[in-house]
């Protein structure tokens, strides 16, 4: 049975994490249920942002590398995610984007997995195949297919797996599935592109030795934020990677010609690290100090059951019911292009993925029960009205 107003906001009153929204600046009038996506700016990044520009950058320039410790950032920006994903402090780097470091880590645990597969789930984030296909296309490596929750047979050597689903919001045992792996001598590199920040993880607890994720989603770093790589402390200095740069060298300023990879996951830095992103990312990082994930993890999945409670009548199926789910839930319909730039066009803001998927999702550090009530109602008005089928709501964007 559908909530009224009054419940919702009841809701709000007792939940332990209502104070967060305040420290987000969203424009008036906004219902944001697109922080899987890109998340909203955290009013401290961008306070952070021009202290960096003004103070580091126009007045510090060159020095600031040791002065404002730039240098050292994609480290201590990787120390604040280790904190949320159960690594220790170095063993996550920030750096590049989500699949340039599958690109270094896949190369760098297939080389020593000489003729055995590279398997990747052809429902996984089109990326994560992409990078899959092209890897092992440049080095002659086989590529396995597998179907959505397949375990991978014999020979394979490394498993590309997500988390939470980009789509479905299944969030995976990892626990099961890294026992399961070292049963079979599979190296599973774990996508927590929609897990970090949102979503308990615990590396250590499950033994998870590699993985990667995304810095501008549930981490608010900003659009096209840097992401992060992490390799257990055992296993980084037996690896290596092939974007060999600079950055990952053991000493980059001794300029010297030869190749000799730092200790530990810094080896997987290869360039320049883009401060001012990175800077907007450790800054919007500050905000999960002290924050319980578990709590969050839960105000996400009640949110999104909110939202599916309130919209049952709707006629729009979700994509999956999974027993645990992520940050964000996916109602199919065949006019959901349509019906997501109506509701774009009243302030409800999702996402359309293709073919038929509206995605919502509920990012609870800013969010309020009476938010996604509201938006509920809102779908619910366009869809009774028909406001939907205004021509100018079937014109596509390059981004969907
Ligand atoms: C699961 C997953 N992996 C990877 C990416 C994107 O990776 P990149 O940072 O390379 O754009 C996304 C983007 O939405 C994603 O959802």
């Amino acid at each position: 049975m559908a909530m009224t107003l009054e419940e919702a906001e009841a809701l709000d009153a007792r939940d332990p994490l209502r104070d967060f929204a305040t420290e987000f600046d969203l424009p008036e009038g906004v219902i944001y249920l697109d922080g899987n996506s890109l998340g909203p700016p955290p009013r401290r990044a961008l306070v952070k942002i021009h202290r960096c520009v003004d103070d580091e950058w126009r007045e510090g320039l060159i020095r600031s590398w040791n002065d404002a410790g730039w240098i050292d950032l994609p480290q201590r920006a990787g120390a604040k995610i280790a904190r949320l994903i159960g690594a220790a402090p170095d063993e996550v780097l920030v750096c590049d984007s989500v699949s340039v470091n599958l690109f270094k880590l896949a190369a760098a645990l297939l080389k020593r997995r000489k003729g055995q597969s590279l398997a990747v789930e052809a429902d996984e984030f089109p990326t994560d195949q992409h990078v899959a296909e092209g890897l092992t296309r440049l080095i002659d490596a086989p590529l396995l297919r597998l179907a959505a929750g397949e375990r991978p047979p014999t020979g394979v050597g490394v498993l590309i797996k997500s988390h939470v689903h980009y789509k479905t919001a299944e969030i995976v045992d990892m626990d099961a599935e890294e026992e399961a792996a070292r049963a079979s001598g599979v190296d599973i590199i774990w996508d927590l592109s929609h897990s970090a920040g949102l979503v308990g993880v615990d590396v250590g607890k499950a033994r998870a030795r590699f993985a990667v994720g995304c810095g501008y989603k549930f981490l608010n770093g900003g659009p096209g934020a840097p992401a992060f790589v992490y390799v257990a402390r055992a296993e980084a200095d037996a690896l290596l990677q092939p974007l060999s740069g600079w950055m990952g060298h053991a000493a980059p300023f001794a300029f010297r010609g030869d190749y000799e990879p730092a200790a530990g996951v810094l080896r997987f830095a290869s360039g320049t690290p883009p401060i001012l992103s990175m800077t907007a990312l450790d800054a919007a990082l500050d905000l999960f100090d002290g924050v319980d994930i578990r709590l969050v993890e839960k105000k996400a999945r009640a949110l999104g059951s909110l939202f599916l409670r309130q919209t049952e009548s709707l006629g729009l199926l979700p994509l999956a019911s999974p027993a645990r789910r992520g940050g964000h839930v996916c109602l199919k319909s065949d006019n959901g292009y349509a019906v997501m730039q109506a509701l774009i066009a009243r302030g409800v803001i999702g996402d359309f993925r293709a073919p038929n998927l509206m995605r919502f999702g509920f990012s609870p550090l800013y969010l309020s029960y009476a938010d996604v009530w509201r938006a509920a109602a809102i779908l619910s008005d366009i869809l009774f009205t028909d406001e939907w089928k205004k021509p100018v709501y079937e014109r596509r964007g390059k981004v969907t």
